[in-house]
């Protein structure tokens, strides 16, 4: 079949796509001009000047979300070098100090703690730079604006709970609570991130109904393997500190099955979104979608390896940047669902 909508998934007369303009599945049906787009969303007020894209701001959006993955990497390793009690109390490192401080007995752990107190105090600076940039340019929609608070409100959360699971001796339901809430914040950089470089007008979706409820049901199920995987590791190994006596009361073993069954429903949705989007998907959503494949296949290779090599801190350190791109990449698809004019 010839293809009628260009690659970069605009039309020539500018016109947002349906998904009916890219064929995909079987309730396609010719565009009426006397029916307007859906609009999914209830963006008040949009701007009628062009946003203004600097390329300053879109580089503290990257830098925020690579920040974002990255403390999901420090705060791994402060766990897996059992780290997390190395400074004794918080905000301060010790009583009276926000240092660690030096003497001839000092192990590597209050520096691993201190080092990822201070990635945090990178990250909050970002985070103010990007609630400042994107909060007051008043060329973007009230909606994107208030999106741009997300990271900045995220960092100051995310310092209440990780204090909280120091000062609650690394109890692993705080700690899973942290990462979790490390990932709901990687997607919503991910949506900030996104938006910067779309339009400000309403969303239109730009597939049919099967693929929008497939990728809603991929969503829901990054969650669950997310979520799935904190249990895991709250009963295992690596729950904390290694002096802490707290575990959930399951077998990991067991636990590692079901949260690897949850991964491969996730993994069958990806092929049938990637079989539903083959013929004449949105070229952008394809993009995404072969992303988040790799990403999945090293993610789920690391899983398996770490279960049967008795999980190794350095590749279940990897496990976690692995949920972390997963969290990014899903995102994007999701997003790339719709289109913004
Ligand atoms: C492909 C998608 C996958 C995602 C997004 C994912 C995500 C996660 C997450 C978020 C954690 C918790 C990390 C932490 O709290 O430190 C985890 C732990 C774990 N995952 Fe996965 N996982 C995936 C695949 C797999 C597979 C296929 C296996 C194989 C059985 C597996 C085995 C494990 C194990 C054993 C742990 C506990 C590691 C530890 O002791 O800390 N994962 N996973």
């Amino acid at each position: 079949m010839r293809r009628t909508t260009p690659r970069s998934g605009r039309l020539p007369t500018g016109r947002v796509p349906s998904p009916s303009d890219y064929g995909c599945g079987v309730n396609s049906v010719p565009p009426s001009p006397a029916v307007p787009p859906v609009a999914i969303s209830r963006t008040p007020a949009v701007p009628e000047a062009p946003p203004r894209r600097s390329r300053l701001t879109h580089g503290f959006l990257v830098a925020n979300l690579v920040g974002q993955v990255l403390i999901v990497v420090t705060g791994g390793a402060v766990r897996l070098t059992g780290s997390g009690l190395g400074c004794s109390t918080w905000p301060q490192c010790e009583p009276g100090s926000f240092t660690p401080a030096f003497h001839e007995q000092l192990s590597i752990h209050p520096y691993v703690e201190f080092g990822n107190r201070l990635v945090s105090i990178v990250l909050t600076v970002i985070a103010l730079v990007v609630a400042a940039r994107v909060g007051l340019d008043r060329s973007r929609s009230r909606s994107f604006r208030l999106l741009g608070l997300v990271p900045l409100l995220g960092v100051l959360a995310q310092a209440v709970i990780g204090g909280l699971s120091v000062l609650g001796g690394l109890h692993p339901a705080l700690v899973g609570f942290h990462l979790l809430a490390s990932m709901a914040l990687i997607a919503g950089s991910t949506v900030l991130l996104d938006r910067y470089t779309s339009g400000d007008g309403p969303a239109h979706l730009v597939v049919n109904t099967r693929v929008l409820a497939m990728g809603r049901a991929l969503a829901v199920a990054a969650a669950v393997v997310l979520t799935l995987g904190v249990v895991v590791t709250g009963s295992g190994p690596h729950s904390g500190d290694d002096d802490t006596g707290y575990r959930f009361a399951f077998d990991p073993f067991e636990m590692a099955k079901v949260h690897a069954a949850a991964v491969w429903v996730f993994v069958a949705l990806i092929i049938g979104l990637l079989v539903a989007t083959r013929r004449s998907g949105p070229p952008r959503l394809r993009r995404r979608l072969w992303a988040l494949t790799v990403v999945t296949a090293a993610q789920g290779l690391i899983g398996y390896v770490q279960v049967f090599t008795g999980l190794p801190e350095v590749l279940v350190g990897a496990h976690m940047l692995g949920a972390a791109l997963l969290t990014v990449t899903t995102t994007f698809v999701y997003l790339g669902l719709r289109e913004r004019a």
